[in-house]
């Protein structure tokens, strides 16, 4: 009797430990400075599975079914490390310390000012020339279970690339069996510092790249968003979509509307290079995006905790350089949705804060949701 219901009792474990998500920690090669890259893949019993390497706590690929079962990768980047940093794109990077622009990499906490590299143009752009990025993080813990999890750590000296205070970042990813990939940024301080650490991901959900994004349907839950200069500096207004190529409240086609250079701001970035407010209160999870991809049936919804998503459709690739299976990466390629507090908010005194002082948390929680039918 005895006997029986302990087999009883393995049989239920051993169908778990097969349904479980499952973390696996391998080598992911070297750089050709020798530095050797590790990479924790988190498969789970649905179909889906996420690398992550160490270099730049990177999405390196992102496996999901199609509406037939088929899995494809849905992210773009390199087959290799070191070809992040050799052309780097920030391709499912941790971006860090300050995710997006900082205006002539200028700003001031406390009555003193501090001066950052400017990388992009007159601004500085995604922490500088040497963000999380292009740096090597660790591995500090990895699980398998229910949820597969990953947890990478870095820690950022005080002064680096300009900015205040020693921060300690960790990025935990994790993986459950309704094909949620979550992600969770957290951080320290030693002195107040500036921050807005996101994930950089560019999305192309016709899976290996196989066609642009233009067809794709997206849903942005955003009422305003917020309008740039030539730079892509914010100028300080929130405007409403409605009635403009912004408004994306219901389902659009991302091309319907990407080419009205009537509106400025689409001159501007190129397409869509913009900074959406998501509606509802930022600090807790809610819905803001959804991209749909009509031919393969998969579908990503996203929910954020953060104030802004900067939604970006790779307007910058220009076909002259190449990705995984020696793909070349043009103009609408991609989707990037970056949540995060505002570009420039340092700048904005009316912005959501980018400020985190010593004894507190910074959390930025990410999770995006894959279906397919
Ligand atoms: C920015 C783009 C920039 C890209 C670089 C995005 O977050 O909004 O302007 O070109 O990152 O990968």
């Amino acid at each position: 009797m005895k006997t029986a219901i302990l087999g009883a009792a393995c049989l239920i474990m051993c169908s778990n430990t097969a349904f479980a998500a499952n973390a696996v920690r391998a080598p992911f090669g070297a750089l050709s400075d020798g530095t050797k890259i590790e990479a924790v893949t988190l498969t789970n019993g649905a179909g889906m599975s996420a690398k992550i390497m160490t270099l730049g706590a990177t999405l390196q690929s992102l496996a999901v079914p199609d509406k037939a079962g088929h899995k494809d990768d849905v992210v773009l980047g390199y087959d290799t490390a070191q070809e992040y940093l050799t052309r780097p794109n920030y391709f499912g990077a941790s971006v860090g310390r300050y995710a997006n622009r900082i205006a002539k990499g200028k700003f001031s906490l406390d009555g003193k000012g501090y001066t950052l590299v400017t990388n992009d143009g007159p601004n500085s752009l995604h922490g500088g020339p040497k963000g999380f990025d292009k740096r090597v993080w660790k591995i500090d813990a990895v699980t398998s279970g229910p949820d597969a999890r990953a947890v990478f750590s870095y820690v950022s000296a005080d002064g680096e690339e300009g900015f205040p205070g020693e921060l300690k970042v960790t990025a935990t990813y994790s993986l459950n069996e309704q094909n949620e990939l979550k992600l969770e940024y957290k951080a320290t301080t030693s002195k107040p510092t500036v921050l807005n650490l996101t994930n950089h991901s560019y999305f192309n959900l016709s899976g290996n790249d196989a066609r642009d994004v233009m067809g794709n349907m997206v849903t942005l839950h955003a009422a305003k968003f917020t309008p740039v200069d030539a730079t892509l500096i914010p100028t300080g207004e929130r405007r409403a979509v409605a009635g403009s190529p912004f408004d994306f409240r219901t389902p659009h086609r991302v091309g319907d509307r990407i080419r009205d250079a009537r509106d400025q701001q689409i001159r501007y970035g190129r397409g869509y290079d913009h900074n959406f407010i998501v509606d509802g209160a930022a600090g807790s999870l809610r819905p803001a995006a959804v991209v749909n991809d009509p031919v393969s049936g998969r579908t990503m919804e996203m929910s954020v905790s953060a104030p802004g998503i900067q939604f970006y459709t790779g307007n910058f690739m220009d076909g002259t350089f190449f990705g995984k299976a020696q793909r070349s990466y043009r103009q609408g390629d991609a989707i990037c949705l970056e949540p995060g507090v505002f570009p420039d908010a340092p700048n904005h005194a009316d912005f959501p804060t980018a400020r985190l002082n010593p004894g507190q948390t910074y959390i930025n929680t990410i999770v995006y949701k894959f279906s397919a039918k």
